[in-house]
């Protein structure tokens, strides 16, 4: 059985002012009418055991509303006291998807993610099961556009039999001059940040690379509290834990991976210019959102949750009004968002 663990706790600083530390990305209708998360829950194939969700404490009862609007099953949430990146987080899922099922298979997701083409993801879901079965590690695996360095890469090996591929390597979010060897050559995917594997795979290979986390995340779980819906590891023994993402704990190393690709229309809506991508544009190829007169305006991303927004001769412009908060950004810039943000914190 395919147990869905779906990993909420990013915090989506790159789309400020939209995206805030109590309200982050993945519970904003950002694409569509119902959030990011809620999308995530729309497309799991059919069949799958109830998802388990991991996301930070704080924001526990968005998370839960959330769930409850689509669905009246009870569900498992784990809670983390404070995030310590993706390796714990899917470690916690793991444990808790093999207390139910020894054979157990992990489908982990993001919950901020964009994937047009359903039927597509489905079909890759089903050739990653056969493989997963097997042991192996699946990563899916998306063609690159660019030299992003905010991805994963993936040298794709030999074609197995059930057509995946050998990984045969795996390099987490490299410098420019690699992304852009590694585009050129053409022998490389993006890591998509999903995965399909046994949870007790993941555990084995989290056991021989990073046996501290593996370690603080059974101690946590040995020592779990209920309450409705929520589960709550031991919060001294996962404060404990190491951070780190499963892209360098255990992809980077283990010698089991390998890729089934993906074209289903993936994006990770990590920022302004790539959240004006997916979203439907106008002639002028301007996306506008809420209360906006665009005059002689082009490229644009303008969203107005406030005040009307009004703007003349601009092109590849990013202008966001919030209640408390405008911003306005050159769409070529907009992976320095973060740095406001890293700026606002340090000056609280
Ligand atoms: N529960 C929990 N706890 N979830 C977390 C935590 C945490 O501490 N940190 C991140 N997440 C969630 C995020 O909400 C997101 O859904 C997912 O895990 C991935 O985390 P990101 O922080 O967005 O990772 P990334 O974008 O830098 O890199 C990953 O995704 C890329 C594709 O989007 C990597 O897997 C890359 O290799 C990959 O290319
Ligand atoms: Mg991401």
């Amino acid at each position: 059985t395919i147990f869905p663990a779906i990993m909420c706790g990013g915090s989506g600083t790159r789309l400020w002012p939209l995206s805030r530390a109590l309200f982050p990305k993945q519970f904003l209708p950002l694409v569509n009418e119902t959030s990011m998360l809620q999308d995530t829950m729309q497309r799991l194939p059919k069949g799958c055991a109830s998802s388990v969700f991991i996301c930070n404490e704080e924001h526990r009862f968005l998370l839960a509303e959330q769930v409850r609007n689509l669905t009246d099953e009870p569900q498992t949430i784990l809670l983390e006291p404070e995030g310590r990146n993706t390796a714990p987080a899917i470690a916690l899922a793991a444990i808790n998807a093999l207390e139910q099922n020894d054979e157990a298979l992990l489908l982990v997701l993001a919950a901020d993610h964009v994937i047009e083409n359903q039927q597509a993801f489905h079909q890759a879901i089903t050739t990653a099961t056969k493989v997963a079965e097997q042991g192996k590690l699946v990563t899916f695996g998306i063609v690159p556009t660019h030299a992003e360095t905010g991805y994963g890469y993936i040298k794709q090996g030999q074609e197995q039999a059930l057509g995946s591929y050998k990984v045969a390597e795996f390099v987490e979010k490299p410098n420019e001059t690699l992304a852009q060897e590694y585009l050129d050559s053409g022998q490389y995917l993006w890591n998509s940040g999903m995965f399909l594997f046994k949870a007790s795979r993941y555990l084995e290979e989290l056991a021989k690379f990073r046996p501290d986390i593996l370690q603080a995340c059974q101690k946590s779980m040995t020592q779990v509290s209920q309450d409705l819906d929520f589960l709550r590891p031991n919060k001294a023994a996962f404060l404990a834990c190491p951070s780190e993402s499963i892209d360098y704990a255990v992809m980077e190393k283990t010698a089991d991976a390998e890729v089934v690709p993906l074209d289903a229309g993936w994006n990770d809506v990590g920022s302004y210019s790539a959240l004006w991508d997916v979203c439907q544009q106008d002639d002028n190829k301007n996306v506008v959102k809420g209360d906006i007169l665009a005059h002689s305006t082009t490229n644009s991303y303008l969203h107005s949750q406030n005040k009307l927004i009004a703007t003349v001769g601009v092109d590849n412009l990013v202008v966001i009004d919030t209640p408390d908060a405008v911003l306005v950004a050159n769409k070529d810039k907009v992976q320095d968002v973060k740095k406001i943000v890293e700026q606002l914190k340090a000056d609280n």
